[in-house]
């Protein structure tokens, strides 16, 4: 149960799912997939939802309608894949961004030393894809102004914070509802916080981008005349949802009270056992009751023993990782970057450890872990 860092909770699915979709005439991207998108834009507050087969095409769909010629995108060094790896895929370019050495996210003066250095060079970035991390909500009032005085559009990664809200400068932030951003992305991956298996959306206030959505997810056909079944408008993929993962998404949908009150439960018991623990690491405290914890984060003050720490909770079957390895030391990355400053992203990398935290777990988990680090920390002097 502990052997991941994190786990998907299916328990509230009824066994009999499959049924409900046994005579249906459509069972992809049909009236579950419209009835999960509502939800979706009730919880977080946006006029639109399109939802799609996971979180990397709710990238990729985003990216495309946002219509640029050539995509030059900042994203943060501390990064899954995903943003990276469309960017390149679609011929445009990569900026990395340092981030903030206590949260892991966008730091704002790296973004405006960014900024300046793409002035000098006469490089005009067009998209910027920040990311929640971790189930934390960035603040990005200031970065959106940047971001409106230069052209850029943004694009908020909100695959760790599905339903996340936070009081920031005395406002309610829930991530998705696109206040400060054209689009917000989401990912039901079996290790997020609701997952509908593989699954993703993709959220908007803007009209005219939530239709070209709609055509992106499609192939970009629009149906004409009964004898010439659809026009094609323009090159796209199938990024379609079926109806199967829109029904175990309404359920889990469902349980995002208990979801969020249960891993809040442990994320607790984490902080108050780790005070002690101050000498050897600190947890991520994201400090709100409105987070929906997706990670729980501990950097280590002592950087060089974290692969002996790894491997001792591994033999106790206590399942940590890493998130994230800094995008440029990919080696399909590193000549194809530009970068301004990675120190801070370093040494996120190297300090930090994701240990569990799920819904399955119990507060006798929580007991067994706190109890093996206090003993590894001990008899390695780590
Ligand atoms: C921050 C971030 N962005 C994008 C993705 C991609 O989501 P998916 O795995 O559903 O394609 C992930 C998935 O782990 C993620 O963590």
């Amino acid at each position: 149960m502990i052997d991941s860092y994190g786990s998907q909770d299916l328990s509230n699915i009824s066994n009999n799912i499959f049924s409900k979709l046994k005579n249906k005439k459509i069972i992809t991207n049909g009236e579950y997939c419209k009835l999960f998108e509502k939800k979706i834009s009730r919880l977080v507050n946006s006029k639109y939802t399109v939802v799609c087969n996971n979180g990397t095409s709710a990238l990729m769909m985003s990216l495309l309608a946002l219509n640029k010629k050539k995509i030059i995108a900042i994203i943060p060094n501390i990064n899954f894949v995903a943003s990276a790896n469309i960017i390149s895929l679609l011929k445009g370019k990569i900026i990395l961004c340092d981030v903030n050495r206590k949260t892991g996210m966008v730091d704002l003066n790296s973004f405006k030393k960014i900024l300046e250095i793409s002035k000098k060079k006469k490089i005009k970035p067009n998209i910027f894809i920040p990311i929640h991390y971790g189930g934390n909500v960035m603040d990005l009032s200031m970065i959106k102004k940047l971001c409106f005085k230069n052209n850029i559009d943004i694009i908020e990664d909100g695959c760790h914070s599905f339903n996340s809200s936070k009081i920031i400068r005395k406002k309610k932030v829930i991530v998705g509802s696109c206040q400060f951003s054209k689009i917000t992305t989401f990912s039901f991956h079996g290790v997020k916080n609701i997952t509908t298996m593989e699954g993703g959306a993709v959220t908007t206030n803007d009209k005219k981008i939530y239709s070209k959505l709609i055509l992106l997810r499609s192939h970009a056909l629009k149906k004409t005349k009964i004898n010439d079944p659809y026009k094609m408008l323009y090159p796209t993929l199938n990024f379609r949802m079926c109806e199967m993962s829109a029904l175990i998404g309404l359920q889990q949908i469902k349980m995002i009270d208990k979801f969020k009150k249960k891993r809040n439960i442990i994320v607790n018991s984490y902080l108050n056992k780790f005070k002690k623990f101050e000498k050897y690491f600190k947890p991520l405290n994201f400090k709100e009751k409105n987070i929906f914890w997706h990670l729980f984060v501990i950097q280590l003050n002592n950087s060089k023993n974290k692969g002996v720490f790894m491997k001792n909770l591994k033999s106790k079957k206590i399942g940590t990782q890493v998130h994230y390895k800094p995008l440029y030391r990919h080696l399909s990355y590193r000549n194809n970057i530009l970068i301004n400053d990675y120190a801070n992203s370093n040494f996120f990398y190297k300090h930090q450890l994701t240990l569990p935290l799920h819904t399955r777990m119990s507060l006798k988990n929580v007991d067994y872990i706190v109890k093996n680090i206090k003993k590894i920390l001990l008899n390695k002097n780590l």
